[in-house]
């Protein structure tokens, strides 16, 4: 009975390690045969088209609320005109954030027809978006800029995780404080004329010192839409930063605490960075007397001049898709923390990308090369050397991002800061 049993228990060993042997040789082989890729992130290897579509859609496993289909993300990546041969091994294509590492001024064949026709100064339609998802084939177009009530009832499917996230990345807890916001405010666009342009360009203001002495002011006031961000003044700097402002954005501790700069005929829209702005909003728009100040890191603005039909909540996404998308800031689950937080300026270039034809930006400059420079235009004490390692943003990071849309002319920057 003994040697049976020694004999079966050989032969079974022997066809384990004969197994043994045939598995890791095939998956030998199949690790050789992808040998070129380094690191999943930031090489593409293409294996066929479906292939391609799965990592492009693995690369970010924060985004997963890519709806495209794998058809749209497939014509994309055609489109964009890099032949590349199915079955062939190639180099990395794009970097860690999704963007296209060849960066080039250049118009996609496509469109120098489109546009290389117009003529100098010529509002281009939908040139911004273009170019950005060139450079970002992810890039989803549209995204409203302000909440509205449809948008924020029912976010539409690639942007609903708004919903899910708490402020700065959305909404969730602070529903009900909106929706009496909103339904006080009853406008959620830029107002008829602008709403209606066929081709909107749009200047965003950042309030570095870059802006002085350049004499920018009338350029400026050339563009559709002027933004300017929190307690950036105009009074006393016309010639450089001009006099229009359609849209100011801000949050309570940026916000203009002078009642006399207020500017006339714009609209005041609050980023949100915390839920407590979201309440002291609606103090604002009531008219109630500010209660509950604890939270906040300075002192706010106890009122707010403009009407309530001239007041906007600015779309949380935008916040979500610089900080996450773009700059490739850690997701943390979703939650701020540490250097997470993109900074108001980057945030409204992200707006604008989505909703303006063209986009121009001034007086964006982090030049740690220059530190006595002034870090704002508007105040004369305060040098570049005064930014800190901030616990919130990651200026570095921030920078990289805005050097890539301007190397690809995405954004124009008039006061070549970036
Ligand atoms: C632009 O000009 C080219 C020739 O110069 C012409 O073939 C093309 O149709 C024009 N495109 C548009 C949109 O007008
Ligand atoms: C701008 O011009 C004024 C007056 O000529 C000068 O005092 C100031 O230093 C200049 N500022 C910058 C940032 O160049
Ligand atoms: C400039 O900034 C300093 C430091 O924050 C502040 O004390 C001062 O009041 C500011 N000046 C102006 C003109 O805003």
């Amino acid at each position: 009975m003994k040697t049976p049993h020694k004999r079966l228990l050989f032969i079974l060993c022997g066809i384990m390690v004969v197994g043994f042997i045939y598995f890791s040789s095939r998956k030998l082989r199949l690790v050789w045969g992808l040998k070129p890729q380094r690191d999943a992130a930031e090489t593409t290897v293409v294996l066929t088209k479906g292939a391609e579509v799965k990592r492009i859609t693995e690369r970010d496993p924060a985004e997963t609320t890519v709806g495209l289909t794998k058809g749209a993300e497939v014509k994309r990546i055609t489109e964009l005109g890099t032949d590349i041969p199915v079955g062939r091994i190639v180099g990395p294509v794009y970097d860690e954030q999704g963007f296209l590492l060849k960066l080039d001024k250049k118009l996609p064949p496509e469109w120098v027809n489109k546009y290389g026709n117009l003529s100098e100064g010529v509002c281009k339609p939908g040139y911004a978006a273009a170019k950005m998802t060139a450079i970002y084939p992810k890039f989803m177009n549209p995204a409203p800029m302000f909440l509205d009530r449809n948008f924020f009832k029912t976010p539409s499917k690639l942007l609903s995780k708004v919903s899910k996230y708490l402020p700065p990345f959305g909404f969730r807890t602070q529903e009900r404080v909106i929706d009496s916001i909103l339904s006080a405010t009853k406008n959620y666009g830029l107002g008829a004329a602008l709403d209606s342009l066929s081709c909107k360009r749009c200047v965003i203001l950042g309030n570095g010192g870059v802006l002085l002495n350049k004499s920018l002011g009338p350029r400026i006031d050339d563009y559709d839409v002027v933004v300017r961000l929190n307690e950036a003044p105009v009074s006393g700097y016309v010639k450089d930063v001009g006099t229009k402002t359609t849209i100011r954005i801000t949050y309570p501790e940026g916000a203009m605490q002078k009642p006399e700069k207020y500017d006339k005929d714009s609209l005041f829209v609050l980023s949100a960075f915390k839920p407590l702005d979201f309440k002291w909003l609606k103090q604002m728009v009531f008219k109630e007397k500010l209660r509950g100040t604890e939270g906040f890191w300075k002192s706010v603005a106890r009122n707010v001049l403009q009407e309530p039909n001239e007041i906007r909540i600015l779309n949380p996404y935008f916040i979500q898709e610089a900080a996450f998308q773009f700059i490739g800031l850690p997701s943390n689950n979703g939650l701020m923390g540490k250097g997470n937080i993109p900074t108001l300026g980057t945030v409204a270039i992200t707006m604008a990308l989505h909703n303006c034809d063209e986009v121009a930006v001034a007086g964006f400059s982090y030049n740690m090369n220059t530190p006595n420079a002034l870090l704002h235009y508007y105040n004369k004490t305060v040098k570049m050397s005064a930014v800190k390692e901030s616990w919130t943003h990651n200026i570095a990071k921030e920078k990289e991002f805005l050097r890539k849309l301007v190397k690809a002319n995405v954004i124009t920057d008039l006061t070549n800061g970036i």
